[in-house]
């Protein structure tokens, strides 16, 4: 056991207690000639300068103490209960917030009375022997049976008296600090994503040939790759680096330069709204390999899962290859790309079964396709069902469906005591249809939805996000249990363009197209490479997400190795302007020069993390997470304005919008 003697601790002083970030001694001057008095605070401090290292962490020493022990204890000091006059217990927690033990303090003492002065959650270390602790009972013995009795406490820094830290105390995110310490729940979050990261360290690290970690830069270039970016400025007048939206260029120049496998836990950066799953800047697993297809990548990423669960969850790991759906399947049998497959509520077209007097009444388009699923209803009670609808299509979550242009849904509630069983607005031949292909039971829900008879394009249909917003709000209000489970799942042949949109920036081609995935993504046969001169609409990719319960996990895709290949897609399929075509020019120069065949995926990893957490925001698992429509860091207050000093300094001057 190490032995230092510990400083002598200064008396106690409330330092101002209406201080925030700054002291107001700091301020302090030495007056002409005078010398100022040492202020307290620096006496406070230096009396905390060297502390004694702790004997041992809280875990062994609860799992090797013998009574009559001096120990040094490292921790937080839990809130006192002065017994008597001359007895005072408190209980240290320590610093992993994890465990904590009784410190006795008696009278006869004399840190007893520099106890009786410190304040509940500040940092401290204990001197002491350990003894046996005098319990109620024999369970209450075992569970905690030590406690210390206190020769010397050492004050690490003051918790002021103005920040209340009760244990139910909500802190805003502008504390997180405070949100923090006070959440459990926050820090195993973090902890676990650490044990996260060293799994999936291990799976790659272990193929053969082994994936190798590589860092690649984070002041990037502007390319039109698909997201919106961020701009890092420079002195150099007109120079910007942008940050990366993904390590996707640097990795194929790996593969160009003889690294058959890579991996990173990268930073990714994209300038978009946020949502629950999304921030403005994220961490992926991205991983490449050369000489191979999506097939490999694949099957090295089901290792990934199956070994992260096998490992650290307690539900079973997924066996076997995991299911594959086709984009298009995807999107007809659920209306999302991401579908969550554990609730069944699965889609059907039935235009052509429908009377048209019942088309025109959910639709102003003509010829639209209509589509049809099914909610089961509860204990054979249409009217709990009806309730529910009512109240959904009446809620904020109800609103957007209600108001779209291409008409709300229609809602029937099958109830075996009314005129064809409620489906009278269907028609006797159509109910009859309906009855066959979704064979409904009393109370159960149908709802139809019409949209633009269009191929499909896009991450979801209107009866797709239906489906899942009426799921959730089933298992919000009880009316549904929450669907338990992991079903993963690749999404397969995505088209290789969609139609550009207003929200993504895309590749500013003038061809009306977008990649889906972005612009390196290959044809996925060679029918589909003939495709790109005939119909680029047409052209499957050769691109896979990984999908579970909803959540898209990760995505990736086999890429176009051939220089020649890839700038065709640019320059003649998506027709780029020929100065943003220039912006690949590394990119075809590292393929140009005998790049292997290569694929590779990215996971989001906070969303693998909160996933595996059960959480419904990554930014339950993330130490920092940006808030708010803008991407605020509400502690830091980032980002800030510029100043005069720091636009002139990058040459950039602001214009009023
Ligand atoms: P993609 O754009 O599909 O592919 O991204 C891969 C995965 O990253 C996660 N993700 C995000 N997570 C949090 N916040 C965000 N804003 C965010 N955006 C994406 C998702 C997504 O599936 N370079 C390619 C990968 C490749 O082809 O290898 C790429 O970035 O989970």
């Amino acid at each position: 056991m190490r032995s230092r003697s510990m400083p002598t601790v200064g008396s106690y002083v409330r330092i101002n207690s209406s201080r925030r970030a700054f002291h107001k001694g700091s301020c302090l001057r030495e007056q002409a000639g005078t010398p100022l008095a040492q202020p307290q605070f620096l006496e406070n401090y230096k009396q905390a300068v060297e502390f004694p290292p702790a004997t041992c962490d809280f875990q062994t020493f609860l799992s090797q103490a013998s009574p009559g022990q001096d120990v040094v204890l490292h921790g937080y000091l839990g809130v006192r209960s002065d017994l008597s006059k001359k007895l005072s217990f408190v209980r240290l927690q320590d610093p992993t917030m994890k465990h904590t033990i009784q410190i006795v303090s008696t009278g006869r003492n004399a840190s007893f009375e520099q106890l009786r002065n410190l304040r509940p959650n500040s940092p401290v270390t204990v001197k002491g022997k350990v003894q046996a602790k005098k319990a109620k009972d024999a369970e209450m013995e075992k569970r905690d049976p030590w406690e210390i009795s206190l020769e010397e406490i050492q004050l690490l820094n003051d918790f002021p008296g103005d920040i209340w830290m009760a244990p139910d105390m909500v802190h805003p995110p502008k504390h997180r600090h405070l949100q923090l310490r006070t959440s459990s729940e926050l820090r195993e979050a973090l902890e676990f994503r650490a044990r996260v990261r060293n799994v999936c360290r291990e799976e790659l690290e272990q193929g053969r040939p082994p994936f190798v970690e590589i860092e690649t830069p984070l002041l990037f270039k502007s390319t039109p790759e698909g997201a919106r970016e961020f701009l890092v400025p420079t002195r150099k007048h007109g120079l910007a680096y942008a940050l990366p939206q993904s390590p996707q260029q640097y990795k194929q120049i790996l593969m160009a330069s003889g690294i058959p496998r890579y991996y990173q836990f990268a930073r990714c950066f994209r300038d978009e709204d946020l949502r629950a799953d999304r921030q403005p800047e994220f961490t992926q697993l991205d991983l490449e390999m050369s000489f191979a297809t999506g097939e490999d990548v694949m099957r090295v990423v089901e290792g990934v899962i199956r070994r992260l669960w096998s490992t650290l969850m307690d539900t079973e790991a997924p066996s076997g290859p995991f299911r594959r759906l086709s984009y298009q399947d995807a999107m007809s049998r659920y209306g999302s790309d991401k579908p969550d497959t554990r609730y069944g509520m699965e889609i059907h077209r039935v235009e052509h079964l429908l009377p048209v007097d019942l088309i025109h009444k959910i639709t102003p388009l003509t010829n639209p396709i209509v589509e049809i699923f099914k909610i089961e209803g509860n204990d054979n009670d249409p009217a709990a069902t009806s309730e529910f609808i009512t109240r959904f299509l009446d809620s904020p979550a109800g609103a957007p469906f209600n108001e779209n242009p291409e008409g709300g849904p229609g809602i029937f509630v099958y109830d075996a005591k009314k005129p064809l069983c409620g489906l009278q607005p269907f028609g006797f031949q159509a109910a009859e249809y309906v009855e066959d292909l979704l064979e409904p039971d009393h109370s159960d829900l149908l709802v139809i939805q019409a949209r633009e008879a269009a191929p499909f394009s896009g991450g979801s249909t209107p009866i797709g996000d239906l489906r899942r917003a009426l799921h959730t709000a089933a298992v919000e209000s009880g009316f549904k249990p929450a669907a338990t489970g992991f079903d993963f799942l690749w999404i397969v042949d995505f088209p290789l363009f969609s139609p550009s949109s207003d929200s993504e920036p895309g590749q500013g081609g003038a061809a009306g197209l977008s990649s889906t995935h972005h612009p390196f993504t290959a044809p996925k046969s060679a029918a589909d490479v003939d495709l790109l001169l005939t119909d680029p609409t047409k052209v499957v990719a050769d691109h896979y997400d990984l999908v579970v319960n909803g959540v898209e996990l990760g995505g990736g895709s086999r890429r176009i190795h051939d220089a020649a290949v890839q700038e065709f897609v640019l320059r003649d399929v998506l027709q780029m302007p020929a100065e943003r075509l220039t912006d690949f020019s590394h990119l075809l120069d590292a393929l140009r020069a005998g790049c292997p065949p290569h694929a590779g995926l990215a996971l989001g990893f906070d969303r693998l993390v909160a996933v595996m957490l059960g959480k419904d925001s990554v930014r339950d698992v993330i130490a920092f997470p940006k808030t708010g429509k803008l991407g605020e860091d509400p502690m830091v207050k980032a980002p800030s304005p510029m100043t005069q000093e720091a636009l002139g300094t990058y040459h950039l001057r602001l214009v009023d919008e």
